[in-house]
């Protein structure tokens, strides 16, 4: 755990430079716009420990599997989002010597990423060898207005020398990733080209061919005075250099504007003309009027998704950096892109899309984004259902069962770790799941009969075939499974498993008969498409829901997390020392797998799911049982801890827990933000507070809150969007008061008794609700 991060309310702030926590802060500093994204390295050459990384969505190496020993069935190759060109790269040199801040004196560092303007500012004082202090002060960004667009303007000062300082201001695309399995390069070049001050660099993936073309403009300035630039290139690199007279106490500004375009999104032949014109625009608008329109297209996020803290400035600064990431990661205009647990801040996860989309970030982009935003991450499984058709083929399933891959980039399954890759086949409940979510939080039951039912029968497919007829248990059992909780596999019976199996039967079920009534032609088309057999499909998947075996012990009055669960020797987390933790970093493998600690409790995120089937007294049961043997080691795993234990009125548990998926990365809680920062989970901290603190719902077309302020805030308030109306909810000790910027009237629950919100504020009074 770390703690050098200064507590403001709107910015991430880094005071003085420490080499052993650059990588981490790379990571927390990371800019983005959804289109793409990058780390916070250096502009200038730096020799100490680095990750670079540029990143540019839906641009990906298929890299080919490295196991020990091939199974038959694993995927060929574990894809990867590509470091791609740097675009940010300024190479300064005095005489001999280089501007690097490994090799110099730095004093005065400050790096601030601005989360209301969505900048990242860097300055320093650093003296070279020969005494000469330079001070430098960055900012830069990638535009969220146009996502193809980044900007950065770079001074610097002499502030006790004259002398000819060279910079070049330079593309580079001959970059790796560190993460390579092969140590391979996996860009080759296209075409270079060089027009006055503008440099343009088109790569192309190896194998996947994806084309991007990388143009920047440079303008160098001193005094105020602009520099005649020379061009320098070599193989995938392209500079505009300058050598210019800086006298003591004088500037030299460089400007860099750039765009990143790739054949994702336009014909190739065409790419180098279309950066032509996206460069000339960028240009012709210059650096403060795309910084101006960042500040404006960031305004308008902040409007629909803040979340205000009062009383707490560390709270309010996680939650704000939590919803800043999301927002960088995603912005929801191309459904065929996704959330990578890593999105655009490092190589983990190689920016694929987990389930951590439909279980945990789906709810967070419901609420604070226009409705196309969560609908594109539900139609981006859609239109890989074919894929996941041949996926389940490929593992022996029939009839049109669909089985989505737990790590992809374009519907294939591309990750090669066993136990993950096909046992954790939860996933599929998973994105059934988000389709339900969807509609009750829309209300846009279209949605079925467009796309979500043809999913929904070849999932429910899916799980008809993957179960078999127990006649010792004279119940449907699943076998051979992993749960979200990693630390034990191929178990059978995960409760999580196959409740969700059994619940997508049936909602698919439920979901045909609304289509087949609300859009009868639609409902022929699906069936003549799908093949469905409904008399008796149905009555199988009945069947199987019905007849599902749960394993469950009578005394504990527990679910259990598997078959066999209690054989385990029950040690309680409390009881481990803390130096053996975290246990996936100190102990052999074959001691967590035989082990009672959970990585992620899975009963817990299914009676998260499925909340309205238990009674608090089985939820507390539960709760008191898994939260003792949890260790929390999924970033993904506390946030259903807090929102739960404020569900059982655990108000200090329910912060607990709050904290520790809040300022997970900004404290760098579990030593590994130098990889990257936990995007997907940050959507859980949202849903803590949310769901958590202010235990906000959608029943019945409803929104239903349970609010209750945790004891070190003063109040706190947050914005979200739902069916058309935009509302604020604040929330004090006793108050809730909502907000209705529309004309529309809402009606509202709060503790169970309800209340119309027209348009304007509404103060409603909880007080002695909890009692
Ligand atoms: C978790 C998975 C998750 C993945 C990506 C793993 O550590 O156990 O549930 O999908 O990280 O976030």
């Amino acid at each position: 755990m770390k703690n050098y991060i200064k507590a403001d309310e709107w910015n991430i702030i880094e005071e003085g430079f420490d080499p052993h926590l650059n990588k981490i802060s790379e990571s927390l500093f990371s800019i983005g716009n959804g289109r793409m994204g990058q780390r916070a390295n250096f502009e200038e050459s730096y020799s100490g420990e680095t990750l670079q990384g540029n990143y540019v969505a839906g641009v990906y190496y298929p890299d080919k599997t490295r196991v020990g020993w091939w199974k038959n069935g694993y995927p060929e190759y574990f894809a990867k989002v590509l470091n791609a060109t740097n675009w940010i790269g300024i190479h300064i040199q005095i005489g001999e010597e280089i501007l690097d801040l490994n090799t110099c004196k730095v004093t005065e560092f400050k790096r601030i990423l601005n989360m209301k303007e969505g900048t990242l500012s860097r300055s320093f004082s650093a003296e070279l060898k020969s005494g000469k202090i330079l001070k430098v002060e960055a900012i830069r960004f990638c535009s969220i207005a146009d996502d193809e667009v980044g900007a950065l303007h770079y001074r610097l000062s002499a502030i006790n020398f004259d002398a000819a300082v060279q910079l070049t201001s330079f593309l580079d695309g001959d970059v790796k990733n560190q993460d390579s399995n092969y140590d391979e390069k996996f860009w080759d070049q296209v075409s270079q080209q060089q027009e006055g001050n503008t440099d343009y660099l088109v790569l192309r993936t190896k194998k996947t061919e994806f084309e991007v073309c990388t143009v920047s403009s440079t303008s160098i300035l001193n005094n105020g005075a602009a520099q005649e630039l020379k061009q320098v290139s070599k193989e995938k690199y392209l500079g505009q250099t300058a050598t210019v007279n800086l006298t003591q106490g004088g500037h030299i500004d460089l400007y860099k504007i750039v765009a990143n375009l790739s054949s994702e999104n336009y014909d190739k032949e065409q790419l180098l003309n279309e950066a032509k014109l996206r460069i000339d625009m960028a240009s012709a608008k210059g650096f403060s009027q795309l910084w101006k329109e960042q500040v404006e297209a960031w305004a308008k996020k902040w409007e629909e998704g803040d979340i205000i803290i009062e009383g707490d400035v560390a709270a309010q600064q996680a939650i704000r950096f939590n919803i800043f990431q999301l927002n960088q990661t995603y912005t929801g205009k191309d459904a065929r892109l996704n959330i990578g647990p890593k999105g655009f801040t490092g190589e983990k996860y190689g920016g694929s899309t987990y389930w951590d989309t439909e279980a945990y970030c789906i709810p967070f982009y419901l609420s604070v984004a226009p409705e196309e935003v969560a609908k594109n991450l539900l139609v981006y499984r859609y239109k890989h259902l074919d894929k996941a058709i041949e996926n389940a083929a490929k593992l022996g399933f029939k009839d049109g069962a669909a089985l989505y891959p737990m790590v992809t980039m374009n519907g294939e399954e591309c990750h090669n770790e066993w136990e993950i890759t096909f046992e954790e086949i939860h996933r599929n409940g998973a994105i059934a799941f988000a389709i339900f979510n969807y509609i009750r939080y829309t209300g846009d039951e279209s949605y079925l009969a467009q796309y979500g039912l043809e999913v929904l029968i070849g999932i429910a497919r899916f799980w008809k075939q993957r179960v078999n007829w127990s006649a010792d248990k004279n119940k449907f059992v699943m076998l051979g499974v992993t749960g979200p909780n990693e630390y034990e596999n191929n178990i059978n019976n995960n409760w999580y498993t196959n409740k969700l199996a059994a619940w997508c039967l049936k909602y698919t079920i439920t979901a045909a008969a609304k289509v087949k009534e609300q859009a009868p032609e639609q409902y022929l088309e699906i069936i003549q498409k799908t093949g469905l057999r409904e008399a008796q499909e149905f009555q199988d998947w009945t069947s199987v829901a019905e007849q599902m075996y749960y394993p469950f012990d009578e005394k504990t009055g527990v679910f259990l997390q598997q078959d066999g669960f209690l054989d385990k020797e029950q040690i309680l987390v409390k009881d481990l020392p803390a130096a053996e933790r975290p246990l996936n970093q100190k102990w052999s493998w074959d001691r967590i797998l035989r082990s009672c600690f959970i990585k992620q409790a899975d009963v817990l995120q299914g009676m998260y799911f499925f909340e309205e089937e238990y009674d608090l007294e089985t939820l507390r049961k539960n709760f008191n049982f898994y939260e003792s043997r949890t260790v929390h080691e999924s970033s993904l795993s506390p946030c259903v801890h807090s929102i739960l234990a404020a569900k059982l009125n655990d108000e200090e548990k329910a912060y607990e827990f709050y904290l520790r998926t809040a300022r997970l990365d900004l404290d760098d809680y579990n030593n590994d933000t130098e990889d990257g920062l936990h995007i997907t989970s940050m959507a859980g901290t949202w849903m803590s507070v949310v769901e958590g603190f202010a235990g906000m719902r959608v029943r019945n077309g409803q929104l239903v809150f349970h609010p209750f302020l945790p004891k070190n805030w003063n109040a706190f308030s947050f914005s979200i969007g739902f069916r058309g109306v935009q509302l604020k909810v604040s929330i004090t000790a006793d108050q809730i008061s909502i907000r209705n910027n529309s004309d529309q009237e809402l009606q509202v629950l709060v503790f169970n008794q309800a209340y119309p919100v027209p348009h304007g504020e509404k103060v409603i009074s909880y007080k002695g609700a909890l009692a």
